[in-house]
């Protein structure tokens, strides 16, 4: 059976395909860029609205398969942006219905993570998930995936894109901030804000404009908010591992592109004997083969929605859903 996948929780309208064996036949995704400022949940909503259709033809042609093949429809169901889950909803429910198979609606964070699993080998990891509007450190515990740790207020990759539009450097300015921070000259302290295993990074942001109004080069407050949030996030990400006891940790979300978060993430693993894993960058972003994916796993579990249980889910939690397809067992 194949099954495809749609995604647009934010900025990305995505459509994967994949078979029973997790192999990834297509996956294909479109970004939404604001022309100015951030994202606009409307316009992204009607950007997913024009584009989902040729982004559907796209996977189909890469997969090299028609829309006779697929057995399953599936979404992410939340949590996002409300007009783009209810653009790919009402998407993914128009071709569940013309092509009479099966729907389900998906957690986008858990997504992640199964992805992660079925790409990497790791077997029982804790996920440090970073991105545009998801900043979580999650794992497996008792039969569901628990947040043992989370962002207090934005996720981080917005928090950058932020700082990327009042520094100069544009929309999605992750990479731009990491490329200058290569030239920092010294660090700069920014309040480290650690809550309990939370996170919030609103008092680094106006602590680091404050940095650029007394003048401070701009590498280097690239270079300290770098250091300070990540630092920040590989502490919880740790405490979570010593705590349950897991030795891999796996890396999703488009903020883990960044270098030097893997390199400090990768430098706490080594220290405690654990193993990190990072799946290629095409299944690390909000991608559709993460969905249909995940769907396929809880289809195989015996999970069915009829069309009233596909409502969007603003603020579907990763603890809101019981992880029946992966019983405790497989995983000692
Ligand atoms: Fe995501």
């Amino acid at each position: 059976m194949l099954t495809l996948g749609i995604e647009g929780t934010a900025h990305t309208v995505g459509v994967g395909i994949v078979d029973d064996d997790a192999n990834v036949l297509a996956n294909v995704m479109e970004m939404y860029r604001p022309p100015q400022g951030g994202i606009h949940p409307r316009e992204a909503a009607n950007h997913h609205a024009e584009r989902v259709t040729p982004v559907i033809k796209n996977a189909f042609e890469t997969a090299g398969v028609s829309a006779s093949d697929i057995g399953l429809v599936s979404f992410s169901r939340g949590p996002g942006l409300g007009p783009c889950l209810r653009t790919v909803a009402t998407a993914a429910r128009s071709l569940a219905l013309s092509l009479d198979v099966p729907l389900l609606g998906v957690n986008h964070c858990i997504a992640h993570l199964e992805i992660g699993i079925a790409s990497t080998g790791c077997r029982d990891p804790v996920l440090l998930y970073a991105s545009g509007g998801n900043t979580q450190v999650i794992a497996l515990a008792e039969g569901r995936y628990r947040i043992f740790g989370e962002t207090l207020d934005i996720g981080i990759g917005n928090m950058l894109d932020k700082l990327g539009r009042e520094l100069g450097l544009g929309y999605y300015a992750g990479p731009a901030i990491e490329k200058l921070a290569l030239e920092a000259e010294r660090y700069h302290e920014l309040p480290y804000s650690v809550k309990g295993m939370d996170v919030a990074f609103s008092g680094i942001m106006t602590a680091a404009m404050a940095l650029k109004r007394k003048g401070v080069p701009l590498p280097d407050i690239c270079h300290s908010v770098q250091e300070t949030c990540f630092a920040m996030l590989v502490e919880v990400t740790e405490r979570a591992m010593a705590h349950i006891g897991k030795e891999e940790l796996l890396l999703g979300g488009g903020v883990v592109q960044n270098k030097r978060l893997r390199a400090m993430a990768g430098t706490m693993c080594e220290e405690r004997g654990a193993r990190m894993f990072v799946p290629e960058p095409g299944l690390c972003v909000d991608n559709g083969a993460m969905i249909a994916w995940t769907a396929k796993l809880m289809h195989d579990a015996g999970i069915r929605m009829g069309m009233d249980d596909t409502k969007v889910d603003q603020r579907f939690r990763t603890d809101d859903v019981e992880v029946i397809w992966r019983p405790k067992a497989a995983l000692l």
